[in-house]
């Protein structure tokens, strides 16, 4: 993943300020480096990650209709749209769309969005833009009558606290007048927990990749076969936290230091939050959005919905 140069050293520093923080925390964006997003691929096949299989299932049974609610002259706006594959399932069936904006702060990840999606609809225009989405950014290249419409699926919202999805929307909505969001639904939590720590140790591997990670970048000598992979519920939060736990009391190198670790004590990779219906509702209101239709799978695993200003 080649991040370009200020983008990486912001997340150099916040490795370093997050480990030497109490509690220990890793920024979740450090969970993809190329092998990180790799296993992440892997963990959208796995038969415990519900997510992608039921956010996909909404999407092709629905994309119809949620075009038809978008209507015409949409200018399709996808922060963090990796491969751009769930854009074409709604471009397909978007009536005359202005053109597609995906926008990813990896050049590489950027360029494929722009190739598959010009491959699908050679007649669209693309504008691809290289941006944090979570910083704020103009719209490039608009034709003046367009329409943005923000495209957020794969719950990736819910990797956020709620103040920092409060900003997103609330930007999104100062920018577009219609959102499509998809976020992962509160359920039992053995489902939820056996989807952040599957049988393969698939996701375990992702959440210790950190420290492969943090060993090549800063030249430091974490063990991790001596830190546990860990996924919680945390029920007063609503969401799932991963978390990497010292199986024992030990010390690390990095950047010069001495790390201390006690035994049992964690460091903070992720959060998930998982929404209800009506507490997304809330949130995007606050933000100025009301939830103009929401679509959930058969088994009302995940939510899609669409918002409007
Ligand atoms: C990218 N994001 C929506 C995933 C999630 O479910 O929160 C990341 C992930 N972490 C562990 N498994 C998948």
């Amino acid at each position: 993943m080649n991040l370009p140069p200020a983008a990486a050293e912001r997340l150099r520093s916040a490795v370093l300020d997050g480990l030497l923080d109490d509690p220990k925390r890793l920024p979740s964006a450090y969970l993809y480096d190329t092998t990180g997003s790799a296993l992440f691929e892997a963990i959208c096949e796995l038969p415990e990650y519900y997510l992608t299989r039921a956010e996909t299932e909404i999407l092709q049974r629905h994309a119809p209709e949620m075009a038809r609610r978008i209507g015409s002259g949409a200018l399709l706006i996808e922060p963090g749209c990796g491969s751009g594959e769930k854009a074409c399932t709604l471009l397909q069936h978007l009536p005359e769309p202005a053109g597609f904006v995906p926008i990813e702060i990896s050049p590489s990840a950027l360029d494929g969005a722009r190739r598959l999606v010009r491959e699908r609809f050679p007649q669209l225009p693309v504008h691809p833009l290289q941006a944090d989405f979570t910083a704020s950014f103009s719209i490039p290249d608009a034709p003046p009558a367009s329409r943005p419409v923000f495209f957020f699926p794969g719950s990736t919202l819910g990797n956020f606290d709620p103040a920092q999805a409060l900003t997103l929307l609330r930007r999104w909505r100062a920018l577009g007048r219609q959102a499509l969001v998809g976020v992962d639904l509160r359920k039992d939590p053995a489902t939820l927990l056996a989807a952040y720590d599957d049988a393969r140790g698939v996701t375990a591997a992702f959440n210790l990749n950190l420290l492969d990670r943090i060993n090549r970048e800063f030249g430091a000598d974490f063990d991790p076969q001596s830190f546990a992979h860990e996924a919680i519920w945390n029920e007063s939060e609503g969401r799932i936290e991963m978390h990497l736990r010292s199986r024992r009391a030990q010390t690390v190198r990095l950047d010069g230091r001495r790390l201390a670790f006690r035994a049992g004590e964690s460091i903070h990779t992720e959060n998930s939050y998982k929404y209800t219906v009506d507490g997304f509702a809330e949130l995007a209101a606050r933000a100025g959005w009301q939830v103009a239709a929401h679509w959930t799978d058969s088994q009302a695993r995940f939510g899609v919905q669409l918002l409007s200003a």
